[in-house]
């Protein structure tokens, strides 16, 4: 995608921005002028001029056509769909901050922490694809094709998520399942309104899906116990549509099912890959109020809370019904318990630094060298947990993970013969 050379410069200039991002946390610009960015939890204000989100002209919905890609994240999609995103599917590094920031009030500490881990999982460095590989992504000291988040099972993509299948359930993991969208859309129709409350209800309701279907149901400490809160946690903290009545957000049936690329009558949904739209009309979070890693710390725990079983690092042995989840005291030598993962912002710290241990292993089967990676994963990584004020880790017993097949199953490669080059 690009040369070494820019590579390098890339390197040099994300390492010296971090101190402005982390500045970002407390101040923002709002209209020309310096404000302080409000703490999570206080109502919002709404200025329609600055949260309204154009949906015409330039950016105006297209079609994917052939060879763009598309994959398991419905905002990325959306994104893409309304050239928020390079049509093609894939981005760079700072077109991911720009683009997630513009569209959906993302903080800039918690997109750049996002786009840099893609980059180095499922990309080249400098940037990836939202969808499946492509020779649009591709570096020299690379062992193989990078995958895309589309085939980045158990490293960015997990088991349980909201409306995706399990990846060893249904033989792809970024296609909505139906039955899993209009389960979802049961829940919050009658009052037509789709809150955190009832999406977390709903993730255990997932969650234990998984246990009793897949026999592979692995919860990774990356893709599970941090990505998949936010999976749905975004759902309604970006999705929702914010208003003077709802500074917050309310997220109803039709926001839900334009961002899903669902069409048609309630019990007779039709689903159309890669069709995400950002509906018209539609008004994303103030720049004040912008959803930023510690924010996002604080919902996590909440679906914690009320569901402790989402912390557990484990999965079913091979048959369904079999979940073992691992003692985090076993796994991280008592820094992290059972009873203190609740507590501030551990929940997020552990899995974070559980990422940090993994590193080498997981980047050892993409990369002949992997200084620069491990170099660019491990200081997102570093000033993540120094936001969150994180307790040291130095080492965790990783042969407990060798008990579970969703683990040890390496991926086989990309493969999906009936979606051509679109997904
Ligand atoms: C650079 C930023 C982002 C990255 C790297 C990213 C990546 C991903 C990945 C890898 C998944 C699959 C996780 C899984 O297996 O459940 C996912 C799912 C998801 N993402 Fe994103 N995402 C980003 C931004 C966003 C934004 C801005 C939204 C706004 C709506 C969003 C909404 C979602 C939702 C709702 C899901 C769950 C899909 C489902 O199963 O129903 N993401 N994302």
């Amino acid at each position: 995608m690009k040369s070494p050379l820019f590579l390098s410069l890339a390197l040099v200039s994300f390492g010296t921005a971090y101190p402005d991002i982390l500045a970002h946390l407390n101040n923002v610009e709002s209209n020309g002028k310096a404000v302080k960015r409000q703490a999570p939890g206080v109502t919002p204000p709404f200025d329609p001029s600055l949260q309204y989100v154009d949906t015409t002209g330039q950016y105006a919905f297209v079609a994917p056509g052939e060879g763009d890609q598309r994959g398991p994240c419905p905002g990325l999609n959306a994104m893409a769909n309304h050239g928020y995103l390079p049509h093609n599917g894939v981005a760079t590094i700072s077109e991911f901050i720009e683009g997630t920031g513009k569209v959906f009030g993302m903080g800039v500490d918690l997109s750049t922490f996002l786009a840099i881990y893609g980059s180095v999982f499922d990309g080249d460095l400098t940037g990836w694809s939202i969808g499946g590989p492509t020779s649009l992504v591709s570096l020299g000291g690379l062992l193989g094709e990078p995958q895309g988040i589309s085939g980045s099972h158990n490293k960015y993509e997990g088991d349980a998520s909201p409306t995706r299948g399990d990846l060893y359930q249904y033989g792809n993991d970024y296609l909505v399942q139906l039955s899993q969208f209009q389960a979802l859309y049961d829940l919050g129709k009658a009052a037509d309104n789709y809150d955190l409350d009832l999406l977390t209800d709903y993730r255990a309701t997932r969650f234990q899906e998984s246990i009793d279907n897949n026999p592979y149901f692995f919860n990774a400490p990356f893709s599970g116990v941090a990505a998949q809160p936010a999976a749905w946690s975004f759902i309604y903290r970006f999705m929702a549509n914010k208003s003077a009545e709802y500074p917050e957000g309310r997220l109803t049936g039709d926001v839900l099912k334009s961002f899903y690329s669902i069409t048609g009558e309630d019990g007779d949904f039709t689903y159309t890959p890669g069709h995400e739209r950002i509906p018209d009309n539609w008004y994303t979070r103030h720049p004040v109020d912008a959803y930023t890693i510690p924010y996002f710390s604080l919902d996590a725990v909440a679906q914690l809370v009320k569901y402790p079983e989402f912390g557990s690092i484990g999965g079913n042995t091979g048959t369904t019904n079999s979940f073992v989840g691992i003692d985090p005291s076993n796994l991280t030598s008592g820094v992290y318990s059972a009873s203190n993962l609740a507590e501030g912002n551990n929940l997020l710290c552990y899995a974070l630094e559980l990422t940090t241990q993994e590193t080498p292993d997981l980047l050892s089967g993409l990369f002949t060298d992997i200084s620069a990676a491990q170099d660019q994963i491990g200081s997102a990584l570093n000033n993540a947990t120094n936001s969150l004020g994180c307790p040291q880790l130095n080492s965790i017993n990783k042969d407990q993970f060798s008990q579970f097949p969703g683990y040890t199953q390496a991926y086989d490669g990309y493969t999906d013969p009936t979606s051509g080059g679109l997904l």
